[in-house]
């Protein structure tokens, strides 16, 4: 992680929360919300959601965790378009002329305000069109668009007529996008001409065309559905008669209003792939073609989401942005008060469900923002707070890291004040990261809220609530309401009752959130989260609980990485290099990094007969970027005659690791390696390189 500033801060860096409720009301809620997770959440489902036939009573959960078989609501029947669309237009709510997407393009004065009213019939064109080129209720439809409301329009299309929709990053190489088309079955691709980030053109509907051109894609695409792009000339793109569709204009010419499809609520909503831990022990799936060169499967898994995940994004957005006591239903002729900006990538699991789903279930306003913090300048997003007056701006990290670079002046330069809650994901944010964020864009008065939770768990699982939790800057703090959290022993999987404890995070009860498989592959989904304790579902991360009960994410104890708050599985970046016809092995492993929190460094053999050139290794990057996508990027290459390998073949990673980081005081024994000079060779290479 990013630095060893992750420490328990003294006393005086308790922070009260900015608006007053005791902690002590926090906790009997929690309390009772755990007792009995089913009647809770069944309770808020009732209350939060419109239902066209409700779900039996008395039965909201059923299944175990243990089998991968707990299911929320099931036979009850929903609409999540309805529920985060429609029923705003109408009685009792009127907010049909409120702004339901405030978009702010790449170019600060491309603003385009989208009220209810109007996102409920752009949805339904989409609806209408999506129809009229032939998908059907339980169609995987894959979105590969910029961070235009169409996007979002697509998105809750897909959920209006019961499609499955399946976002891809628009970050992601054709490769990637190959693989998921494939993976998934997906007849359908959405996607746009181009897109704009950074004041660069992306080049979408290219990077599809490749993707749905490699073998794999054969006979699976029926049709790509071509959006123009938004900026001038978006129109001016070539297709192909029968296998690209103009969608633009075909949307424009459907009927205003399409009926729901009233799903179960443990229908599909969306397949979301993210990367994940192999489990399976490691060095158990070689690849004898090429002699064991990968001793990892790949590692990308699609997480699938229920419609019932409509409610866990609902409940949580009010919660953790306290937006409980200014609207929502339980008063729903409040007026808005809150403009809420989450600015990452609706192609992450933080889009889907606090950009789209989250804020539109609870009638808000939500920004879509297509740029990046730095475009045109360092001060976007506070130009952007102080034009929208935002009330709730939620970032990550690595974003606040990079903005801290460029001091405190040019946040200074804007009208801050009309924030009330900053909120951060994706990754443990550094104390002194977190103290830039609150004192110099929160100017002291605004809560932060630390938000842990992963795509698995559909949205936050731990997390400060305004106004009410004690800050610490650097500890997410405590679990959310119906969230009954486990601190477990690594080793024997006991759970560890009294604090202050160190272990593994693990959550004991089912939750509405949670996906429920792995695409085509439920053995692994129960191999990687409901077996390694049983009994629990495994986060995959380290923490300590302190005296408080505070939790602080210490990160991932699998083969995970963390870069920039993007997962990374090390085997995805290994598989990467080994398919370059050069590499005979590859062992990846994470680097602490000040501004990404985690870089990525790689190690690799040569095949006899290829020599270590300037050129091979630019190959080498090149050839991650292509397979996954820029964001993937190693920091170093270290090419080397061998790795360090236990006498049974095993590479060691934990050796790796150590070389990578510098940390050579405790590298620890080598001398079961079968050969211990590697070890030497290799410091004086990552020495080199740094
Ligand atoms: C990490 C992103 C510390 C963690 C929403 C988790 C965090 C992984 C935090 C999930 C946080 C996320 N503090 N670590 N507030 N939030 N993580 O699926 O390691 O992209 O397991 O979901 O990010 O990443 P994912």
């Amino acid at each position: 992680m990013s630095k060893p500033d992750n420490e328990e801060p003294a006393e005086e860096d308790v922070y009260a929360a900015c608006t007053s409720a005791p902690l002590s009301s926090y906790k009997l809620h929690h309390a009772a919300s755990v007792r009995d997770v089913s009647s809770y959440w069944s309770k808020l489902a009732t209350a939060k959601l419109e239902w066209f036939s409700p779900f039996p009573s008395g039965s909201a959960l059923t299944g175990a965790l243990e089998d991968g078989s707990a299911s929320w609501f099931s036979g009850g029947r929903l609409n999540v378009c309805h529920n985060a669309v429609d029923r705003y237009c109408s009685s009792p709510y009127d907010r049909g002329n409120e702004t339901a997407i405030l978009w702010e393009g790449d170019e600060p004065t491309s603003v385009v305000r989208v009220t209810y009213d109007e996102l409920r019939k752009e949805v339904c064109r989409v609806a209408n069109a999506l129809v009229r080129c032939g998908v059907r209720r339980g169609d995987v439809v894959t979105l590969y668009m910029p961070m235009v409301p169409e996007l979002a329009m697509t998105m809750l299309a897909c959920a209006r007529i019961g499609a499955v929709h399946s976002v891809i990053f628009a970050g992601f190489s054709a490769d990637a996008i190959a693989d998921r088309i494939h993976d998934a079955g997906s007849m359908w691709v959405v996607t746009a001409s181009a897109g704009s980030r950074g004041g660069r053109s992306l080049p979408l509907k290219s990077i599809c065309d490749a993707a749905i051109g490699k073998e794999r894609c054969a006979g699976i695409v029926k049709k790509v559905l071509v959006f123009d792009g938004r900026g001038e000339g978006g129109d001016a793109w070539e297709g192909i008669e029968g296998v690209h569709v103009r969608f633009t204009p075909l949307v424009a010419s459907m009927r205003p209003a399409c009926p729901c499809e009233w799903m179960d609520a443990e229908d599909p909503l969306f397949i979301l792939y993210t990367s994940g831990s192999t489990g399976k022990p490691k060095g158990q799936s070689g690849r004898p073609e090429r002699g064991g060169v990968c001793d990892r499967d790949e590692t990308t898994l699609a997480r699938i989401g229920r419609r019932r995940y409509a409610l866990f994004a609902m409940v949580t957005t009010a919660n953790s942005f306290g937006l409980a006591q200014q609207t929502g239903p339980s008063d729903p002729n409040a007026p808005h008060k809150d403009v809420y900006a989450c600015v990452a990538d609706a192609g992450w699991i933080t889009g889907h469900t606090y950009i789209v789903y989250g804020p539109l279930l609870n009638g808000l306003s939500t920004l879509m923002f297509e740029s990046t913090p730095v475009y045109p300048d360092c001060g976007r997003y506070w130009d952007m707070v102080q034009r929208h007056k935002i009330t709730v701006f939620y970032t990550a990290p690595t974003a606040i890291r990079s903005l801290m670079r460029f001091g405190d002046d040019p946040p200074k330069r804007y009208d801050l004040s009309s924030l009330r809650v900053l909120g951060t994901v994706g990754e443990p944010i550094n104390p002194a990261a977190w103290k830039w964020y609150y004192d110099v864009i929160g100017n002291g008065r605004c809560s932060v809220v630390d938000t842990y939770w992963q795509t698995e768990t559909g949205g936050h699982v731990i997390t400060n609530l305004p106004g009410i939790t004690p800050m610490k800057p650097g500890s997410c703090t405590l679990p959310c309401y119906g969230i009954d959290l486990a601190v477990l022993d690594a080793t024997t999987g006991k759970e560890i009752t009294s604090s202050p404890a160190e272990g593994v995070l693990a959550i004991r009860q089912p939750w509405p959130g949670m996906a429920r498989t792995c695409l085509g592959d439920h053995q692994r989904y129960l191999a990687v989260y409901m077996k390694p304790y049983p009994g629990y579902y495994f986060t995959g991360d380290g923490c300590r609980r302190d005296s408080d009960g505070y939790i602080w994410i210490t990160g991932r104890v699998d083969d995970v990485l963390n870069v920039s708050g993007h997962r990374i599985g090390t085997a995805e970046v290994e598989s990467a290099l080994v398919a370059h016809e050069a590499v005979a092995q590859a062992a990846v492993v994470g680097i602490p990094h000040e501004i990404k929190g985690q870089g990525i460094c790689c190690y690799a053999t040569l095949v006899e007969g290829y020599p270590e050139t300037d050129i091979l290794i630019k190959e080498l990057f090149l050839q991650v970027r292509t397979h996954i996508g820029p964001f993937a990027t190693p920091d170093m290459i270290i090419i080397n005659g061998a790795l360090p390998m236990t006498r049974s073949g095993k590479i060691m990673r934990r050796i790796l690791r150590k070389i990578a980081s510098s940390e050579l005081d405790t590298i620890g024994d080598t001398s079961t390696l079968s050969d211990p000079l590697v070890v030497d060779e290799l410091i004086l290479k990552v020495a080199k390189f740094q």
